[in-house]
């Protein structure tokens, strides 16, 4: 690494670490030998390496997969000027518990998974080879509702600045949608006695051309630091908003004797927003609803361990649905995933806790909270408040302390806290106690927004019940699905229908119907919680749970299932029906999903329905003979016919003015023959990091999708990539997930590929017995 004098630095800190899967405190020591440990390239998370067990002391809950202890290490040259420099060492985030160690001597400790942090390491460094040493624990199980993944799973960064430089997070800007952008930076001083300096900042557009700088300011920062207060003026500013995710970039720059010695950049966005009692949300001072997903952390067969690429595609493929907002179920996410969001213009709900002092499970980050919620709560406002994206910050979800006296004080504090770093969003916490005059939180009367989970019922007299009070639907549904499953029902099954009877419902397939029929007791079906959101003008907006399937909380099913069967889309990212809905209510694109498959039994009576918009009807016909036509009446969300089963073709024409919008045609499959492959990319980058996601097909002969294929597929990877990991998105199966093998799922499975260093091709070779193989190629470049 080199550092020019003056200049900021910040480099990846990823590659060459050293890993030890189990407890050797001897680590810590420089002098320790790491010879025999693994090495490998950070972001790292060891659970999803491992074996599903059900007596993993995670337990299903927590995704089956072993936990434990891990040490890393990492030998590393000082940078040569280290003397004359600030050193920093900052972790995205590290799950759990984490010490830090350089050179033998103890940096500290950070139990909170989700928090990012650092460490000042200059004055610990020597000239030459350098130790750090990270103890990660995530031993003390259960500890989690859902799978958090173990070991140092973000990204870690070395930053090398100059003595008098803008403090970590130190940048806070705020603007207006008229333009008014006010700065407001920290200054430190790691020197032994004041400096004058002069702090300049300036504006540029996304062109990257300088569009206002403010006059030098003259600073004198003594040994504590300086904090200066700044405004600038964009004349003309384009908003950022959700169709147009427009940032300006800000540079601090402090100068000393006519030299930079510091440059600090922030990205940052101009809008207005505003929460209705009546008119619900707008922005930029126009009406929209939020619509929008609750996600866990994890990235499906890739675990914890992040990865731009995936989160990325995570997201095309929410706003492919009409998702226009993420709440960042229920924890701070990595920064990536909020820079992802400003960039591709998401609205986020930032979280900072599942639970305060009181547990959900055993080992959970009560046993923390008393000691460091304000730390992590703090840290999360400083690092997070310039994304555009945010427009929520959530103290809690579903948080005990709604039914205890205790929650009344907590809520102040930690409002509080928030208010003290940002005054421009509002406090929220996702609330389950329905009767405010119960519910402490609400008591506090501390809150900006009541935050609703669940309870859809409820949104139609909220205006009634809580006159004047701004309202938004933090949580909702809970439907179950497993993609390409289908059975009818007479009535809606809730699963398990109550708190207290043990749940025997269920399938032997271990799924649950995708006709959007099943929900947990406490949700509901996709379309009856929509039906109500979109009815009322108060809902400012509803977060659906969940976008993603996500690792972890299983329910209804027992082992072996072992994923969340609340995904709108599985855990490989294949949508199921439900995809279609939300995008046919949530988008202007013409939309006309039909289903099931068409493979039954000869004269069973098979529901077939179609989501569809931008049309007056759809007619559906059976082997070339009209089935009828139909459309929605009243607040219908979808069309159905019952058919008596035939083989053949089933097709679907959705029609506007007599003209037709759009054609669906679903045909029974013959016996599977082969197999395609299709890549979301084939040109990505060979950096090491960037992915491939080739979707894996069983057909017959004539290109249909086979709809119950699970054949065992066999992976082969030549040239300069690897497979980062397989899937097919059921929740029940106890394959691996780091293997060159997996099972088709109703006919689909899933293959991640990632790039090397080296630029060239990587070509993936599938087969399976009885099957004709196919391969495609992925070029990968610099
Ligand atoms: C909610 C909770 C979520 C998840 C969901 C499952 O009550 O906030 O974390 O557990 O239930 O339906």
């Amino acid at each position: 690494m080199t550092t020019v004098s003056g200049a900021r630095t910040r480099t990846s800190f990823n590659k060459n670490w050293k890993f030890f899967l189990g407890d050797e405190p001897g680590a810590k020591s420089p002098v320790y030998s790491d010879l025999k440990w693994r090495r490998l390239t950070l972001p790292h998370d060891w659970s999803i390496e491992g074996e599903f067990d059900e007596k993993n002391p995670a337990k299903p809950e927590g995704g089956g997969l072993p936990t434990g202890i891990g040490w890393y290490r990492k030998e590393f040259t000082a940078p040569a000027d280290f003397q004359n420099r600030l050193i920093t060492i900052e972790f995205d985030g590290v799950y759990k518990n984490s010490e830090v160690w350089i050179n033998g001597h103890y940096l500290g400790k950070r139990p909170y998974g989700y928090s990012s942090f650092s460490y000042e390491i200059s004055k610990f460094l020597k000239p030459g080879k350098n130790i750090i040493a990270v103890k990660v624990d995530n031993s003390a199980q259960p500890d989690s509702r859902w799978y958090s993944g173990s070991g140092i799973y973000r990204n870690v960064w070395l930053t090398s600045t100059s003595k008098v430089a803008v403090a970590k997070w130190g940048v806070f800007v705020t603007a207006d949608a008229s333009g008014k952008v006010d700065i407001q930076t920290q200054i430190q001083n790691k020197t032994l006695k004041s400096q004058s300096v002069i702090v300049v900042s300036l504006i540029y557009d996304t062109s990257g051309k300088l569009i206002i700088k403010n006059k030098p300011q003259l600073v004198n920062v003594d040994i504590s630091g300086a904090i200066i207060k700044g405004n600038l003026e964009v004349k003309n500013p384009i908003l950022w908003s959700v169709e147009n995710p427009y940032q300006y970039k800000l540079l601090i720059q402090i100068l000393q004797n006519g030299k930079v010695i510091d440059t600090y950049e922030t990205k940052f966005g101009i809008r207005s927003f505003n929460f209705d009692a009546e008119k619900g949300f707008s922005l930029n001072e126009k009406p929209m609803k939020i619509l929008g997903v609750c996600l866990h952390h994890d990235l499906g067969a890739l675990g914890a361990a992040v990865n731009v690429r995936a989160m990325e595609r995570q997201l095309e493929i929410m706003k492919a649905m009409g998702v226009n907002a993420i709440r960042t179920a229920h924890n701070p996410p990595a920064p990536e995933f909020l820079d992802l969001c400003d960039k591709m213009g998401f609205l986020v709900m930032d979280e900072a806790f599942d639970m305060w002092a009181k547990k959900k499970t055993k080992n959970d980050y009560h046993l923390n909270f008393p000691e460091w919620h304000q730390r992590d709560l703090e840290d999360m406002i400083k690092r997070d408040r310039n994304h555009p994206s945010i427009i929520l910050w959530s103290i809690g979800n579903e948080i005990r302390e709604q039914f205890d006296s205790t929650g009344i004080a907590i809520t102040k504090k930690l409002v509080g806290i928030v208010k003290n770093l940002d005054k421009t969003r509002p406090v929220l916490s996702a609330l389950t106690e329905t009767d405010a005059k119960k519910n402490f939180i609400y008591q506090a009367n501390a809150l900006d927004i009541y935050g609703l989970n669940y309870n859809h019922k409820l949104y139609k007299d909220f205006p009634k019940n809580y006159p004047g009070v701004k309202f938004l639907a933090t949580e909702t549904t809970s439907a179950l699905e497993t993609r390409g499953f289908y059975d009818t029902a007479d009535t809606i099954r809730r699963w398990p229908k109550d708190g207290k009877t043990k749940f025997t419902e269920g399938n032997a397939a271990w799924s649950a119907s995708s006709y959007d029929n099943v929900s947990a007791y406490w949700g509901s079906t996709h379309e009856e919680t929509w039906k109500e959101a979109k009815k009322y003008e108060h809902v400012s907006g509803l977060f659906v749970w969940t976008g993603f399937d996500y690792l972890g909380e299983p329910l209804p099913y027992p082992w072996p299932a072992r994923s969340s069967y609340f995904g709108i889309v599985d855990l490989a990212g294949f949508p199921k029906d439900s995809y279609y809905l939300y995008q046919s209510e949530w988008t202007n694109k013409p939309v006309l999903h039909i289903l099931p498959h068409w493979n039954w039994e000869p004269g069973k009576s098979v529901e077939v329905w179609a989501y569809y918009n931008s049309a007056d009807e759809v007619e559906l016909y059976l082997n070339g003979k009209s089935l009828g036509k139909k459309s929605k009446q009243g607040n219908d969300l979808h069309v159905l016919w019952n058919v008596d089963f035939v083989p053949g073709t089933l097709k679907a024409v959705s029609r506007k003015n007599g003209k037709d919008v759009l054609i669906r045609e679903v045909k029974t499959a013959g016996a599977a023959a082969k197999i395609e492959l299709m890549a979301d990319r084939k040109n990505i980058k060979a950096d090491g990091k960037d992915l491939s996601f080739v979707t894996i097909r069983i057909l017959d002969a004539a290109g249909n999708l086979v709809p119950d294929a699970d054949h065992l597929v066999e992976f082969k990877v030549e040239g300069s990539g690897f497979i980062a990991g397989v899937d097919n998105g059921f929740q029940a199966s106890l394959e691996p997930f780091k293997a060159n093998h997996r099972k088709a799922f109703h006919g689909l499975c899933l293959a991640i590929l990632q790039s090397t260093e080296k630029s060239g091709s990587i070509k993936l070779t599938a087969t399976s017995n009885g099957l004709s193989s196919s391969s495609i190629t992925i070029n990968t470049g610099k």
